[in-house]
């Protein structure tokens, strides 16, 4: 969604808000908008549809006075198409304020009747431009900025986060959140906010989050944060675990195909600190308590998107491993179907940003219902896991690229080490299995070096594929997920059709969609094993081929029970059943980003989307 930063310290406050917003962009690309507060107390401002380089190109041509004090927004947009008019930042009428916002004012319609009727006038469409008059007669009524901005915020229902700067107040950036997002970034005689720490990242990594329905006060030298109704909170500050060069794209063609490189180490940081003596042990559960662990008789996976795709690979691991049932659900979804829920019900959400705002409800119900909660989250200090009892952080670093690649595999891996937690804690799997799963777990890292070696053969199909109208993806067991999650990756990427199907599922309807020529990707399951599914999946690929389809199998290395049906084999190394997902997801999102490449398309930013979606 929108993407906010703050600033108050001795910089010149356009330069740290256009680079914050550089940072942040990813959150949302549809226009950007600076306020800034100058040496000489007057409010300048500039905004502008489009992308970011859209409002650099306008203040290069047309720029405004610099100063101390500011405010920076990139929009994703909510109410009101995205043009220059319903940009943020918006105005208080009489133009000496200033003001933005991410989220959804819910009372907005109610709000401008009632400016509206005292005479108040607006020139956009946004829920936005509502806060920020209504702060202005607030102003008028209290001279004071702080308390106008605690009436205002008390008035609002819905989601938000607000930054507003005074000329009256120059120093001063006043910020509020309600389940969105915003982090205080702590300098040496300068202060700042921002959606996440990436905001502030190239001057501090020392940061605090802010709770919900609270207030800061941020000056040079001072940070003041208050609960709605003005009494102090006691804030605690974090150390950000990652550098500034995480958010670099360090001289890769896109964050996307960075971050896809990254997957080794994701995986790696995500186990670390957390196998002991051969064992899993997730400090973060310690707090949670075993025997609480042990008491849940069922467990609850909620997530958005590819989170909910890994959410589905790790229900086959923590039911195998940890014997206990696992439904898997968008929260969406869940959170609206009264759910039957208890306090022998954990209730496990994913989520990269750790704001998802359909995955915040979902969490939130969960605990007014009973149900025990655990966040399994990318990004410190994030809402969610503060809403939760507790969180296992996936150690990915940032995920910049709009689309999730690296988060996902240190979901999966996260998911992984609580399931083989689980089985610990609930007796449920012998030493030798576990050793095996962690020996499984523990070389991930390595076989996934070796699938990304291999991208050249993708990225030559990708090309050759480039005018492609539709794609399916099969799979079966944990494959299936990975067939989901191929098929979106290519929807988001190369806006190209593509489904997902269970392979089983095909003689059930989806295989109408077969004609001549029409490409097909299977996830192949291993051949090694008592149980495994390969040939009921390589009769899958004989009913597909005989129809005309063609075939590109991802399979494992000399697995030649393939080739004879398959016009492609990308291959994956050998691995357990349970940790083939982790390798065969790889070409698929290599394949959706050089597609998207070889289209010409913005990799990092396809169209329509944002990172983080903090509305409902
Ligand atoms: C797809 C993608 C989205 C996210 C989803 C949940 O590539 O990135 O489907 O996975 O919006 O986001 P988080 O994990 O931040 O809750």
């Amino acid at each position: 969604m929108c993407g906010i930063v703050g600033y108050v310290g001795p910089r010149p406050s356009t330069e740290v808000l256009l680079g914050g917003l550089k940072r942040l962009e990813y959150r949302g690309y549809d226009s950007a908008g600076v306020a800034v507060i100058g040496e000489d107390g007057t409010l300048a401002s500039a905004k502008k549809a489009g992308r970011l380089q859209a409002l650099v190109d306008l203040l290069e041509a047309s720029p405004i006075a610099d100063g101390p004090t500011g405010i920076g927004h990139t929009r994703w947009a909510t109410h009101g198409g995205p043009n220059d008019a319903n940009a943020h930042p918006h105005f208080g009428d009489d133009g000496r304020l200033a003001l933005i916002h991410n989220g959804i004012i819910e009372n907005f319609s109610e709000l401008k009747a009632e400016l509206l009727a005292e005479g108040f006038e607006f020139s956009s469409e946004t829920d936005t431009e509502v806060a920020a008059v209504l702060l202005g007669r607030e102003y008028r009524a209290t001279g004071d900025l702080r308390e106008a901005f605690r009436r205002t915020v008390s008035r609002l229902d819905g989601a938000f986060t607000l930054l507003a700067v005074h000329e009256e107040a120059p120093g001063l950036v006043v910020g509020a959140r309600r389940n969105s997002p915003l982090v205080i970034g702590l300098g040496d005689g300068e202060n700042f906010l921002g959606s996440d720490v990436a905001a502030f990242i190239d001057y501090t990594k020392r940061a605090v989050a802010i709770g919900q329905d609270q207030i800061v006060a941020i000056t040079a030298d001072t940070v003041e944060v208050t609960d709605f109704a003005g009494a102090a909170v006691e804030a605690e500050p974090f150390e950000v675990a990652w550098d500034v060069a995480a958010a670099d794209k360090g001289g890769y063609s896109s964050f996307m195909q960075k971050e896809i490189l990254e997957q080794p180490d994701a995986v790696a940081n995500t186990i670390r600190g957390r196998v002991h003596d051969g064992a899993v042990v997730v400090p973060e559960l310690e707090a949670f308590g075993d025997e609480r662990l042990a008491s849940i008789r069922r467990i609850i996976v909620i997530a958005c998107g590819t989170a909910a795709y890994a959410g589905l690979v790790a229900k086959y691991a923590i039911e195998r491993w940890a014997r206990i049932p696992v439904e898997v659900e968008l929260s969406h979804e869940f959170r609206y179907r009264e759910p039957v829920l208890g306090d022998d019900a954990l209730v496990v959400s994913i989520s990269q940003s750790g704001e998802t705002m359909d995955t915040l409800m979902a969490v939130k119900y969960a605990r007014e219902q009973g149900a025990q909660t655990i966040s399994v989250c990318n990004t410190q200090g994030a809402t969610i896991p503060r809403e939760s009892d507790a969180a296992i952080y996936t150690h990915a670093g940032p995920e910049i690229a709009v689309a999730s690649t690296k988060a996902f595999v240190a979901q999966i891996t996260a998911l992984y080490l609580f399931g083989l937690h689980l089985a610990r804690v609930r007796g449920t799997l012998d030493a030798s299995a576990q050793r095996e799963a962690i020996d499984e777990l523990l070389g991930v890292p390595g076989k996934l070096e070796t699938v990304l070696a291999e991208s050249a053969k993708v990225e030559q199909l990708a090309h050759w594929m480039a005018d492609t109208r539709a794609v399916l993806f099969l799979g079966r067991h944990v494959g299936f997920p990975i067939a989901l999650e191929g098929a979106l990756k290519l929807k988001e990427l190369a806006y190209i059709h593509a489904e997902g199907f269970a392979a089983g599922e095909l003689k059930h309807g989806p295989i109408a969609l077969i004609e001549p020529g029409q490409p097909v990707f299977v996830v192949v399951p291993s051949p090694r094993g008592e149980h495994s599914l390969h040939p009921k999946v390589v009769s899958n690929i004989q009913e597909i081929r005989a129809r005309g389809a063609r075939v590109i199998a991802i399979a494992e290395a000399g697995d030649a029970a393939v080739l004879p049906f398959a016009d492609e084999v990308l291959r994956i190394p050998l691995a357990g059943p349970l940790f083939e997902p982790l390798l065969a997801v790889v070409p698929l999102q290599l394949f959706a980003m050089h597609l998207s490449s070889a289209k010409g398309l913005d990799v990092d930013q396809p169209r329509n989307l944002a990172k983080s979606v903090t509305v409902e």
